[in-house]
């Protein structure tokens, strides 16, 4: 038995050092093949002999694809605190002349780090090992993270060499490394999902994942740059993150002592430019003074250090000629002005177009023909136009005009009081109105038909083979193979996508339909709440602004397009092909009628079911969930962190406040 628990603490050693050369040195010393058959074989092992699994075993670093329901807080026992921002060499120069002051006599020395952009997070190590991982939160208290966390192979679960103190914290930012952001945005792309402005939204949506498998897989990972505890190795910053990186964790190379403000500004001018050819986002630089007595000294104002400052980089920022501005049209009939610009190397890739988003912008800008226009790309990698060189302008340069027509069809557009967007009402006879209303009902996340894409839709558009996302399903096989390039197998395929997407929930059928303002999350909640296709389309806007996050705007929209003969006219076909118009039986079946006539608000975050089960619940027992405490309300389903303001309108209005293990007595 000895021999088998010592042969699993050899494969676990070798696994995690192999993980570090790999993740941490970037210099592998086996190949992927041997590393996985040493996984294999101590996964075996490990399930043969259960007794000695360890949850931080190497083979524990692929997560699971179980969801946890929301995460555990946890409260910091030393503030996690942000920076003060400085945009100068002059303001850095500053900051060191400042803390040479406050220590007379003494020499300060600094150290220069890079400024990760990503999201940050604290580690909690006992004995050597990983024990906890909590996100900033509100600087007091974060969200236990610990099993997201352990995927990434960066991170040591295991410390490394010695000389560690018994119980530390160590801070640092997670980081999803350009590429791997790329890679997922272009998965998300390919899937129709929202991409990712930037690789820090990236990051922290990743870690606040319910799936740690899903997390595993999108490949983050991890600089330390701060130790905290009471033991620490050395009485000064620098030393105390060598020896981190002799334990095992990612400690950037960047990390440079310096001397004298010759030295602080080299180092701002090096990474300047350097930054670009990092394989992770930067968004600065951060300097803090070594000494931990100084930076004592110094201490904390309310909200960060006194002995720390970061350095922002300049977004990256080209200027270009403005050829012409057009006007796009959106299914939704919205009119998005974009500049054409000449071609403008920008952070490594050609700019070409960027959207004005709406006229109100091009006024501040105040943008006239043939400007030249700078663009940026700073976090965001969506380029930007943030302003004009006035210097460059042609004297005769009119301003840009919006168009009062639309682009397309030539119907005078209407702007809506209090909305920053001109929209163009000809909703039956624009045609990208309608192509693009198709287009998104045989989207992946709306009806998922396969095969037929952009051109397709053009094209049956084009030989009038269809005026509406209904007439898709009176196509036969011989319309199909009328379309240019189309054979038997792809008319077939679209055929068949057609047949499948008969079974696609509801809310997904809600949210094909193009309802303006009904966006995916909007439709869900109307699919749940409404339960079928008849309850929601014989609401009245009040009713359905008692539904959560149906606000006013949304609702007149959807009484609106219902009110349209034109649009019930496609939804009773739709229904009379077979799509789903209601939730499935289940879903909507009533379990009892204990909260019959009861109006019920949810608020703050449960640990027993999620908040949409609790919906559910309240609905399957007769009774209803509203947004909003009013007079009306019968009771206060209420988790953690109830909002303080719902609390105070409850007391105030004596609505009872119940838990979630009163409401599930309630209706057992
Ligand atoms: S030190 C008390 N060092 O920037 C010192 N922060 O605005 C705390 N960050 O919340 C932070 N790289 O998420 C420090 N090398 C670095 C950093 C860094 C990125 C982030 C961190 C922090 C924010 C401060």
């Amino acid at each position: 038995m000895d021999s088998v628990k010592q042969k699993i603490e050899n494969l676990r050693n070798e696994l995690n050092r192999h993980n570090y050369n790999y993740y941490v040195l970037n210099s592998p010393t086996v190949s992927d093949f041997e590393f996985d058959q040493k996984l294999k074989e101590l996964e075996r092992l490990e399930h043969e002999y259960p007794d000695f699994d360890d949850p931080l075993s190497p083979t524990h670093r692929v997560g699971s694809d179980l969801s946890v329901k929301g995460f555990e807080q946890f409260y910091h026992e030393r503030r996690m605190l942000s920076l003060g921002n400085t945009y100068t060499v002059k303001e850095v120069d500053e900051f060191v002349t400042r803390c040479k002051e406050a220590l007379p006599g003494e020499d300060v020395a600094i150290v220069g780090e890079l400024k990760f952009d990503g999201t940050s997070i604290s580690l909690h190590y006992e004995d050597g090992r990983l024990v906890r991982a909590v996100t900033r939160g509100d600087g007091e208290k974060g969200d236990v993270v610990t099993d997201n966390v352990k995927t990434i192979r960066s991170i040591p679960l295991q410390l490394q060499g010695s000389g560690w103190p018994k119980r530390f914290e160590i801070r640092g930012e997670i980081v999803l490394p350009w590429k791997a952001f790329e890679r997922l945005n272009e998965e998300r792309a390919f899937n129709e999902e929202p991409l990712f402005a930037n690789p820090r939204n990236a990051a922290s949506g990743t870690l606040k994942l319910q799936n740690s498998a899903e997390v595993a897989r999108r490949g983050l990972d991890a600089y330390l740059y701060y130790m905290l505890g009471d033991d620490l190795p050395f009485d000064n910053h620098f030393d105390n993150m060598l020896a981190a990186r002799s334990w095992g964790f990612k400690v950037s190379d960047a990390m440079t002592l310096l001397h004298s403000i010759d030295d602080v500004d080299w180092f701002i001018s090096h990474w300047d430019t350097a930054r670009r050819e990092l394989p992770v986002a930067t968004d600065g630089l951060v300097f803090k003074v070594n000494d931990m007595r100084q930076q004592l000294n110094l201490g904390f104002t309310a909200k960060s250090p006194r002995w720390a400052i970061a350095y922002k980089f300049q977004a990256e920022r080209a200027l270009t000629r403005l050829r012409f501005v057009s006007f796009e049209v959106g299914r939704s009939g919205i009119i998005t002005p974009v500049a054409n610009l000449e071609p403008v190397l920008l952070s490594g890739t050609i700019v070409k177009r960027a959207s004005l988003h709406n006229e109100d912008i091009i006024r501040t800008l105040d943008i006239h023909e043939g400007d030249m226009l700078y663009v940026e790309k700073g976090g965001e990698i969506i380029p930007k136009i943030t302003g004009v060189e006035m210097a460059d302008r042609q004297p005769d340069a009119e301003p840009v005009r919006f168009c009062r027509d639309c682009p397309s069809c030539g119907t005078p557009l209407v702007r809506a009081e209090g909305e920053a967007s001109w929209i163009c009402p000809n909703k039956y006879g624009c045609v990208p109105q309608i192509t693009g209303r198709v287009e998104h009902f045989v989207g992946r996340r709306m009806m998922n038909i396969d095969g037929i894409g952009e051109e397709t839709v053009t094209d049956l558009f084009e030989t009038g083979l269809i005026k509406n996302a209904a007439d898709l399903y009176e196509l036969t096989a011989a319309d199909l193979s009328m379309l240019p390039g189309f054979g038997e197998r792809s008319a077939e395929r679209i055929l068949q996508g057609l047949e499948e997407s008969k079974s696609v929930t509801f809310d997904r059928v809600v949210y094909a339909l193009s309802i303006p303002f009904v966006g995916e999350t909007v439709a869900k909640k109307l699919a749940r709440a409404t339960g079928s296709i008849d309850r929601l389309m014989a609401m009245s806007a009040e009713e359905l602004t008692q539904i959560e996050d149906i606000g006013p705007r949304i609702a007149a929209s959807i009484v609106e397009y219902f009110a349209d003969e034109r649009n019930l006219a496609i939804v009773e076909r739709l229904r009379g092909y077979g799509l789903q118009m209601s939730m499935p039986e289940s879903d909507s079946t009533m379990r009892s009628d204990r909260l019959a006539g009861k109006s019920i608000v949810i608020s703050g975050t449960f640990s027993r079911h999620s908040r949409d089960e609790y919906k559910d619940l309240i609905e399957q027992n007769g009774g209803k969930n509203v947004g909003s405490i009013s007079k009306k309300t019968d009771y206060v389903l209420a988790g953690e962190n109830m909002g303080p303001a719902k609390l105070e309108k409850a007391n105030k209005l004596g609505i009872p406040i119940i838990d979630e293990d009163t409401f599930l007595k309630m209706i057992e």
